[in-house]
């Protein structure tokens, strides 16, 4: 509502001011520092230098203007502080208004329609078959899903694809080791495992036998081309990584529309290498193929001297693949900063290819996550196995339930969604850009910054709610609104629709996580002053509705950031 009005009176303001001065000046309407200072604030000094008219004039226009705005009457104050007129709304008819919009649409499934709804691809988890699932694959899934949520809850399609890592030399490697040392009865029983030692065991042989290595180069090869031992043998290996996965997914709660890999590039190669030869981009070095993508970066190398094609080739070919599937306006590759050149060099390929998209595609990087400073690793230093890490996280919850509620019935299942969750949320508070530390026993804990946190929130207004046998039918005092801790709840919720599209505009669910956050301890604060269940009706008919909206704001909010919500605890 306070967004759409300051919308509401810049577009009013910009017209008003075409029309008496024939200038374009674009007014800003800004949030006025100190609260106290009101609600909305107008700066006119960019009036006054457009049209070299003086301060006092200035004013006196945009007051005038105003006033023509004030249909409904929803600005209550107006006063003028040097160079800016601020405004103190009417506390009550913002309150009723998002009273109202609650009424309308009390789950909150259409507070956002886009003007131009459009397609948005997400290329985000994306593992490496016959690899165990690492914690930087958990942060791309994290940030991905969530990602895809708040763009779909702002009304655009999303496309999820899981570009799986299924292709490339190492899996040469892998089927070599296979066929001399393998066992098909121990992969089955624990696929990734075995199929990563697989791996360790080519490297630690190959040491002394170097022809190994051009043996794996031909296998891969052969498979590329088609071999059907190899074929079958990869399409196995995929298929027993993939039912691993599906095991973190099921728990994250994560689905993909499409798990097209980079394997199923492999026939769509030719098309791509044909595409760059007729633009005359493709260059001979030293046997392979490359091409030039400008001075400030290294050259995109496409093909290896033996025919083979590269990790960048396959994005290449998916790039085309994807914009004549699904026609995307955005496509985002959720993907740590160590691959920021990859995307460069993609993006100025297709610049190059003059494909008229390349301002399309965008790299939503992230950063590593450290224990004691360093790159989080076991202590053999190898990678962290994500399902472990939610295990254990669960596992803590588990023993905070244990100890404070052991008579909660449903406290497996209660203990998996605080664990799982509370690993979510703190992946999420964190601007995805930055590296962050992780501490297990600091994101499981009630209080504090963490997930465990807003749903407890959440759980201990519901009971309230319960308690009280609540109906939201707008029936109060909206007097209780004029009150400070009050007004600032409805304010906090009302901005509830921007925080959701700026989180998703700037693909930060980090925006959308702080501002639940402070939504929640708010609320926190507001408990703690006030009685809620008090005799008087209609003055507890009030706060409960308050507490209603907070408690579905909460609620959505976890839920577009991937997490459980629970009713009780
Ligand atoms: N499999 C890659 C890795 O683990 C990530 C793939 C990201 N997506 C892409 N289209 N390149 O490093």
């Amino acid at each position: 509502m306070i967004h759409q009005l300051k919308k509401d009176i810049e577009a009013h303001l910009t017209a008003a001011i075409f029309e008496a001065y024939q200038l374009e000046v674009s007014v800003i309407v800004e949030e006025p520092k100190k609260p106290i200072l009101g609600d909305l604030s107008v700066p006119v000094f960019s009036l006054v230098k457009a049209a070299k008219i003086r301060l006092d004039s200035a004013v006196a226009f945009v007051l005038s203007s105003l006033e023509q705005l004030q249909e409904p009457k929803r600005i209550a104050q107006v006063a003028v502080m040097g160079g800016f007129i601020n405004l103190t709304l009417d506390r009550k008819v913002v309150g009723r208004d998002l009273i109202k919009s609650f009424l309308d649409d009390p789950d909150l499934v259409q507070i956002l329609q886009p003007v131009h709804p459009e397609t948005i691809c997400i290329d985000y988890s994306s593992p490496n078959i016959a690899k165990p699932f690492s914690i930087g694959h958990l942060r791309s899934t994290i940030i991905g899903h969530a990602i895809g949520n708040l763009y779909e809850k702002c009304g655009h399609r999303v496309v999820r694809i899981n570009h799986l890592g299924d292709f490339g030399t190492q899996f040469g490697k892998i089927i070599y080791s296979y066929i001399h040392f393998g066992d098909q009865a121990r992969i089955e029983k624990n696929p990734i495992q075995e199929l990563a030692e697989l791996y360790v065991a080519f490297h630690e042989q190959a040491k002394d036998h170097p022809e190994m290595e051009e043996e794996a180069r031909r296998i891969f090869k052969e498979l590329e081309q088609g071999n059907p031992e190899y074929v079958r043998l990869w399409q196995w290996f995929r298929q027993e990584s993939l039912k691993d996965y599906m095991h973190v997914y099921e728990k994250l709660h994560v689905a993909f529309d499409s798990y097209d890999g980079e394997a199923f590039y492999n026939d769509k190669m030719a098309e791509v290498i044909d595409l760059l030869h007729q633009q005359g981009l493709l260059k001979q070095d030293s046997g392979a193929m490359i091409v030039d993508v400008g001075a400030d970066l290294p050259p995109a190398l496409i093909q290896k001297s033996d025919g083979s094609t590269l990790y960048i080739t396959r994005d290449l070919a998916a790039i085309l693949y994807r914009k004549r599937t699904y026609g995307f306006d955005k496509v985002l590759y959720v993907v740590g900063n160590e691959q920021k050149l990859h995307f460069e060099q993609l993006k100025r390929l297709v610049e190059k290819m003059a494909l008229g998209y390349h301002e399309s595609i965008i790299h939503v990087n992230f950063g590593l996550v450290l224990q004691d400073g360093k790159k989080m690793s076991t202590r053999k230093g190898k990678v962290v196995r994500l399902i472990d890490v939610l295990d254990e996280a669960v596992q803590l919850s588990r023993n905070y339930i244990e100890e404070k509620n052991p008579d909660l019935p449903d406290k497996e299942s209660i203990a998996e969604k605080v664990g799982v969750s509370a690993v979510i949320f703190n992946d999420l508070k964190n601007f995805r850009g930055n590296d962050f530390e992780f501490d297990l026993e600091e994101m499981v804990n009630f209080v504090g910054q963490t997930g465990p946190y807003l749903q407890y929130t959440s759980v201990r207004i519901n009971s309230i709610l319960s308690q009280a046998d609540f109906v939201f039918d707008g029936a109060l005092d909206d007097a209780w609104f004029e009150r400070d801790y009050v007004y600032d709840i409805i304010k906090a919720i009302d901005l509830y629709p921007q925080t959701i599209e700026r989180s998703a505009n700037e693909y930060a669910p980090s925006i959308l996580a702080k501002y639940l956050l402070n939504l929640a301890s708010l609320f926190n604060s507001y408990y703690g002053k006030e009685k809620i269940l008090v005799d008087d009706l209609r003055e507890r008919n009030t706060k409960l509705h308050l507490l209603y909206m907070v408690k579905t704001v909460l609620n959505d909010g976890m839920h577009l950031l991937g997490m459980q919500v629970i009713d009780h605890m």
